[in-house]
């Protein structure tokens, strides 16, 4: 079979739900061409992976990934392999990419992806690998086709970039400055959402709490929650990361009183320790962490708080290390994803001396998350015997004889129901809670 009675695609995507979004939008250029997509390698006659770079652990995934893909390409000359995302936009990345990996196609980074089709075309035609990397952001360009992994909730990116430089982070070198999207293009995508039946949208940025800036003075992130609230027919809103630094009081309110605003803040402490913080460069201390957490639960009482932690990032003590534990406590998270310090060339923390040995890394990982876990088993009982509202989502992945949803503050629930409620808001009782899930039955 030649290349151009092949459509199929495959992509395999890395890192954050920015990534996965951009992936969407490679599928959704690529379906809009005549292209079907498909998860077997050995079908495709392009394939694409989306690279992530905050972590070692991602970028090596890749590298054996791409080294896997040598035989099939030699087996079948025909076959477009192209690489791109944000690992990309590292210095050199692409060079060292197609010397250690000459079969590669086109190499391309997270400010031109809108430019693939070309690309695709002219490899097609040239027989020649592309590489172009932009280190520029260019303006926001609006109206690529997106293909959805679902067909009830979707992403809804609202603003790309970073300008935060916290001193372990590589994003804001790959993904560049902050700019927002207007709302009037946000509000149009989530209309169009609704009207194909979509009833959830997460709204995503690396720091959603600080949209608008460079827009019209009026704009911020609290009146763009207000503004999404009143569109007809959208049953929640999510949204995220919320940096600490920047949600206001103002934010919290939107929160608190728009209805489809669901209960829910990601909220990244990275440490717990105020020495630590201040090395990170993250703009706030232990204390005022947590009385931005009071704050929050004052204002939305039953809300769930989830964040982020690194554990050994450069010159972290025992103490420094049992500050985090303690303030893990303090707060009671409902979930926490946890990550081990990752040095990445370029950033400020790669060049600290003090850098923490592997073992020790480990050993708090470790620690770290058997006291989240304990913490989210504890919050979670709290729902044993209630009646919540769960936006059913699907059959469950483990026991297709049930559904499975989530309630307003994130917590996954499974549980025996009639398939004509997928895609509505169901009531469902409680029955079992666990540390990552709940058991329920419909009502
Ligand atoms: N090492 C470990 N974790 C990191 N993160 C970002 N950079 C690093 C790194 N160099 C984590 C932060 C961030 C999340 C998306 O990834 O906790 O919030
Ligand atoms: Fe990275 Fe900090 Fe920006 Fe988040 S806020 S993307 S951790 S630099």
């Amino acid at each position: 079979m030649n290349n151009e009675q092949n459509k199929k695609y495959l992509i395999e995507t890395w890192g954050c739900q920015m990534n996965e979004e951009d992936s969407e939008k490679l599928s959704g250029m690529l379906k809009s061409q005549g292209y079907v997509r498909t998860e077997v390698k050995e079908e495709a006659s392009i394939i694409i992976f989306n690279t992530c770079c905050v972590r070692e652990n991602a970028e090596l995934k890749v590298y054996g990934n791409l080294g896997a893909l040598k035989s099939l390409k030699q087996k079948k000359p025909e076959l477009i392999i192209a690489v791109c995302g944000c690992m990309m936009q590292q210095e050199g990345m692409a060079e060292n990419i197609i010397k250690k990996y000459p079969f590669v196609d086109i190499i391309f980074g997270t400010h031109n992806a809108y430019k693939f089709p070309e690309y695709l075309n002219r490899v097609k035609q040239e027989g020649k690998s592309i590489i172009e990397i932009i280190n520029k952001e260019e303006g926001i360009v609006e109206g690529i086709p997106i293909d959805r992994e679902s067909s009830i909730k979707a992403f809804v990116t609202i603003m790309y970039g970073c300008n935060n430089f916290c001193t372990y982070c590589i994003v804001p070198y790959v993904r560049g400055r902050e700019r927002s999207r207007g709302p009037e293009d946000i509000e149009k995508e989530i209309k169009e959402l609704v009207s194909k039946g979509y009833k959830e949208i997460t709204l995503l940025g690396q720091n959603v709490n600080s949209y608008g800036k460079g827009l019209d003075d009026n704009m911020n992130f609290a009146r763009l929650l207000r503004r999404i609230n009143n569109i007809e027919g959208l049953e929640r809103i999510r949204f995220m990361t919320s940096h600490p630094k920047d949600l206001s009081q103002e934010v919290i309110d939107a929160i608190a009183e728009c209805s489809k605003v669901c209960d829910h803040i990601h909220l990244p402490v990275q440490s717990g320790s105020s020495n630590i913080l201040k090395k990170m460069n993250r703009q706030y201390d232990r204390n005022q962490y947590l009385q931005l957490v009071k704050k929050i639960k004052e204002a939305i009482p039953d809300v769930a708080i989830t964040t982020d932690i690194i554990v050994g990032f450069p010159g972290e003590t025992e103490e420094d290390f049992e500050e985090t534990l303690s303030l893990v406590k303090e707060v009671e998270y409902d979930s926490a994803f946890t990550f081990i310090y990752s040095k990445r060339k370029g950033t400020p923390a790669d060049d600290m001396i003090e850098q923490i040995d592997d073992k020790v890394k480990h050993e708090r990982f470790n620690r770290l998350v058997e006291a989240i876990n304990e913490i989210s088993a504890k919050k979670n009982k709290r729902y044993a015997g209630r009646i919540v509202d769960v936006l059913v989502e699907g059959t469950s992945k483990n026991n297709t004889d049930k559904l499975m949803g989530r309630t307003t503050t994130g917590k996954l629930v499974n549980f025996k129901g009639d398939e004509s409620s997928i895609g509505h808001i169901s009531k469902v009782k409680i029955t079992e809670a666990f540390s990552f899930s709940l058991n329920g039955e419909q009502l």
